[in-house]
């Protein structure tokens, strides 16, 4: 079993010994190791059975302790970074020799994130070096935002959990590419295009809908449920049993009883609604049900990257 705990100093002598530490961030409990360390780094790859392609985020407290790892900090990125991080943002760079294979998956890019949460601010201080960390779940499945997440699939295979809390943001970080000229939108997250858009005063690019897969993460099939989901726009598809279940923003639907559905925002706050869709698809998860069926959310601000993950459990179906 893995321990769980706030123990910073025990997390640093583990993560120093090349053994892994989930770390809590406020997007989404992450799987930490020594990025410098390729033994280390390999476990991650090892434990969360996540394909060798799929490169990593570097992780660590600020700007120009990536600048003492040869991270260029062009003034786009100051900016960025004055207004977003620390927070649910990543951006994907021109890596260096400093930076192992093992991370970049060989690309001549690597991404890097200043994640905000207290804990592990104080924990990424007191590092020589920075983490690398993906989520903390099987490579796949949906990913954790509690320590009880993280201690339920991969307590048997790492020694400590660092307990920060459930994340506040519950979605993971937005990915931006800064290596070309237009800044290029990868992974939908905690920020939305729109703040991006405002803070830099010009368009980016959308490369979401790509076949071209630039982060793997892109990939459709992700953050998958074990039962089938579907959206509402399917519902003449599927059959409702009593033990069909739906996920919905703010209202109940009329097609099920109030029992079998989640609300994620009775108030009608998409924040609260992306802190909460994780755990509820969790929570269907483990219970005796036959279908999900998913309100899609409105397309503005976080709700775009509710519907992203949604769309991504959903179209599991396709494929099994
Ligand atoms: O919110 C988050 O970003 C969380 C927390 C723990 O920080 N981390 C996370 O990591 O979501 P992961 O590994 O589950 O997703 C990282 C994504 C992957 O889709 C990967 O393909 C992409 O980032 N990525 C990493 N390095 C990249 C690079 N150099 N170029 C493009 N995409 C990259
Ligand atoms: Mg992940």
């Amino acid at each position: 079993m893995a321990e769980i705990g706030v123990d910073i100093t025990k997390a640093k002598l583990l993560l120093d010994n090349a053994e892994l530490v989930a770390i809590p961030t406020e997007t989404v409990y992450g799987l930490a190791a020594n990025a410098f360390n390729v033994e280390a780094v390999l476990k991650i790859y090892e434990v969360k059975n996540r394909p060798k392609f799929n490169p990593l985020i570097l992780h660590s407290n600020s700007l120009e302790r990536f600048a003492e790892w040869g991270i260029v900090i062009t003034d786009q990125l100051k900016k960025l970074a004055d207004t977003f991080s620390p927070g649910p943002l990543t951006y994907v760079l021109p890596s260096n020799a400093a930076i192992p294979d093992i991370i970049t998956a060989g690309q001549l890019s690597v991404a890097i994130r200043i994640p905000n949460h207290p804990l592990t601010l104080a924990l990424l201080a007191e590092l020589d070096y920075p983490l690398a960390a993906p989520s903390a779940n099987p490579s796949e499945y949906v990913s954790p935002t509690s320590a009880e997440h993280v201690q339920a699939q991969l307590s048997e295979k790492i020694p400590y959990i660092l307990d920060g809390g459930v994340c506040t943001v519950g979605v993971e970080s937005t990915i931006i590419d800064l290596t070309q000229n237009k800044i290029r939108l990868l992974r939908l997250g905690g920020i939305s295009k729109e703040e991006i858009e405002l803070c830099i005063g010009e368009e980016i690019e959308d490369l979401l809908i790509s076949d071209n897969v630039i982060a793997p993460g892109m990939m459709k099939r992700h953050y998958a449920t074990s039962h089938p989901m579907v959206f509402e726009e399917q519902i003449s598809t599927v059959n409702i049993s009593p033990y069909t279940y739906a996920i919905r923003f703010q209202t109940y639907a009329d097609y099920l009883p109030k029992e079998n559905q989640f609300l994620l925002s009775e108030n009608g706050n998409l924040n609260e609604a992306a802190a909460n869709l994780f755990s509820t698809m969790r929570k269907l998860d483990a219970m005796q049900i036959d279908l999900i069926i998913a309100e899609r959310f409105p397309a503005i601000g976080i709700g775009r990257a509710i519907n992203d993950r949604l769309e991504r459990a959903t179209s599991k179906n396709l494929h099994s």
